[in-house]
């Protein structure tokens, strides 16, 4: 295969195409679910219907002329090479970044790979006596983030993608309020935009986590809860009140020395998740809660915010 020409077709860069083709090999992939469970598929998974329109509309048929020989191949490799690391839970690097305004084949096809590894995954799950209830829950971030990437208009997607690959390997579960990953001796806890983070919520999801762990992967030993994020900020105490959800789940952690986190502009992920664009003009966001009055007011004043990691025992 002629790696330029078929990165040239896929408009994306030879180098990510490469990697695929190096990684993937000719490992086994997985088919996709039929057409017609599609629909009740994307509605169990929490994919809202202008989203499920799309991806219906762009579906792998055989002889679709929207599938290209190349996407083929890129869907194919790239279920492949997310299935190759079933069980696993590091981050992987997200494939390769495609022209998404090509149509819905190619807006969607990271999310054909997910569907295509989702009987894969439930089996990883029942494998690990998982209840259905928590695998549905943790698939359904997909519905979550496709309509994030809609109001997003599909700036953030390869943070996106690279993060629904945990879900698809095993990697993360939502349990109640947070998503709880594996990995090393702590559990990473992660915060979907899923409404307030009540201190009760996340207690919950914590007890849940303390029974969850022991009981479906007794081979690993975790002895605390770890997290990075733009919430560990201790710059935010300036601006939110003392009783804010915010500040009380710092409280929570120890925080590690600060180091500036590589390939992560701290003051991008801020914007992303406090106002899910990246490149608005400050001057146009809007300041309707006191955390975006905050978030402006200190970018405006040429202070940086930080990505802190910090951890508390189990
Ligand atoms: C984490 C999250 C649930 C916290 O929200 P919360 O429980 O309301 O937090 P607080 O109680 O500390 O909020 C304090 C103030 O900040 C505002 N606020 C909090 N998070 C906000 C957000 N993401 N965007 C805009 N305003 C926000 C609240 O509305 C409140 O302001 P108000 O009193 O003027 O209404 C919320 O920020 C969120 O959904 N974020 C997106 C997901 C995310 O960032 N995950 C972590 C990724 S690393």
């Amino acid at each position: 295969m002629d790696l330029d020409e078929t990165a040239a077709r896929l408009g994306a860069p030879v180098e990510d195409v490469d990697r695929v083709h190096r990684l993937a090999g000719d490992l086994p992939s997985a088919p996709l679910p039929a057409k017609a469970d599609a629909p009740a598929l994307l509605a169990r998974l929490a994919v809202r219907p202008d989203d499920a329109a799309e991806i219906m509309a762009g579906w792998p048929d055989t002889g679709s002329p929207l599938w290209t020989p190349e996407l083929r191949w890129l869907l194919d490799r790239s279920i492949a090479l997310v299935r190759a690391d079933l069980g696993g839970h590091g981050w992987l690097e997200p494939g390769p970044e495609l022209p998404r305004e090509r149509g819905h084949a190619w807006r969607h096809l990271y999310v054909y790979a997910y569907l295509a590894l989702i009987d894969v995954v439930l089996r990883y799950h029942r494998d690990h006596g998982i209840a259905d209830a928590v695998s549905w829950a943790t698939l359904a971030d997909l519905g979550r983030n496709l309509a994030i990437d809609r109001r997003m208009h599909r700036e953030g997607w390869p943070v996106m993608q690279s993060w629904l690959t945990l879900h698809t390997r095993g990697g993360v579960y939502e349990l109640g309020r947070l998503q709880h990953q594996r990995g090393g001796t702590a559990i990473g806890l992660h915060v979907p935009a899923s409404g307030p983070m009540t201190p009760e919520a996340v207690d919950s999801s914590l007890d849940e986590a303390h029974a969850f762990f022991p009981r479906h992967f007794p081979g690993e030993r975790y002895t605390a809860f770890s997290c990075g994020s733009w919430l560990l900020d201790p710059q935010l105490r300036e601006y939110l009140p003392g009783d804010s959800n915010i500040v009380r789940f710092q409280q929570r952690f120890q925080l590690e020395p600060y180091e500036e986190p590589e390939g992560l502009d701290a003051d991008v992920e801020v914007l992303r998740f406090v106002f899910r664009t990246l490149n608005t003009p400050l001057d146009q966001l809007p300041r309707r809660t006191v955390l975006q009055r905050a978030v402006v007011d200190h970018l405006k004043a040429g202070r940086h915010w930080q990505w802190h990691r910090g951890s508390f025992p189990l």
